[in-house]
């Protein structure tokens, strides 16, 4: 199963205490960091999440800069926990949009975690679904590719991760219905479950729940239901 998450609230959620937006971007952090672990210890086999998308840049230098430091961090910090715990990292967006020395860190995590066979973690870093799709056109016509007789599968080769398959489930906190430009293509079908909750109030327990709920619901694919209904 692929759980995709919109983390979202992180500034909701520290203005509601009086706190800078950057205090919500930690306690954020720390909740992702929850979420990882939660969704390993149930066996889940992937897992992207939406950290910074390629409209995020409108914001302020300080709080964009913070959040790339945070991301470096993250990366650093937990490397001992991905090797206990098998899980591999990856990344989706634009790597040449991203600051130099973040782009190298997320590639170093990569690298230093790609034969892991545990749960893989998709981060979505200066990620846009209709970035994603300019890319893997542009990949394709550098192909040389016959543009007139593009297919589904030949699009879908050229996606950041093409093996990684479509994501069942995408979650998003902070009680937005909107996908903000995540997974676009690859969403095509998944079901879709918002929270009112703010991102750094998030635990095991809410992705569980969003699980659950998946769990109840009737995946049609356009097609009918083996009940008819
Ligand atoms: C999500 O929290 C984190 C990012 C988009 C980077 P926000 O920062 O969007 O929080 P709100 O939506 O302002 O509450
Ligand atoms: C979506 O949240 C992007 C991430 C969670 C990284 P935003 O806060 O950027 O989305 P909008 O602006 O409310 O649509
Ligand atoms: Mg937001």
């Amino acid at each position: 199963m692929h759980v995709g998450i919109i983390m979202d609230g992180n500034g909701r959620w520290a203005q509601q205490r009086g706190l800078i937006r950057t205090q919500g971007h930690l306690e954020g952090l720390k909740a992702a960091k929850r979420i990882v672990k939660a969704a390993s210890d149930m066996g889940l086999q992937y897992l992207t999440l939406y950290a910074f998308s390629t409209e995020n840049w409108k914001r302020a230098a300080e709080e964009t800069g913070f959040i790339m430091g945070l991301v470096k961090q993250y990366l650093r910090g937990e490397m001992n926990f991905y090797r206990q715990n098998h899980i591999r990292i990856r990344h989706a967006g634009d790597a040449a949009g991203l600051p130099p020395d973040i782009a190298a860190e997320i590639a170093t995590a990569a690298a230093d975690t790609k034969e892991f066979s545990g749960m893989q973690v998709i981060l979505a870093l200066n990620y846009g679904g209709r970035d994603e799709l300019v890319r893997a056109v542009r990949r394709l016509a550098g192909q040389g590719h016959d543009m007139a007789a593009v297919a589904e599968e030949d699009i879908a080769a050229c996606m950041d991760n093409p093996d990684v398959p479509d994501p069942d489930l995408i979650v998003r906190s902070a009680g937005e219905y909107r996908m903000s430009n995540f997974l676009l293509w690859e969403g095509a079908y998944a079901e879709l479950y918002v929270s009112a909750k703010f991102w750094p109030d998030w635990t095991g327990e809410d992705l569980a729940g969003a699980i659950d709920a998946y769990r109840n619901r009737s995946r049609r694919f356009g097609g009918i239901a083996a009940n008819g209904g």
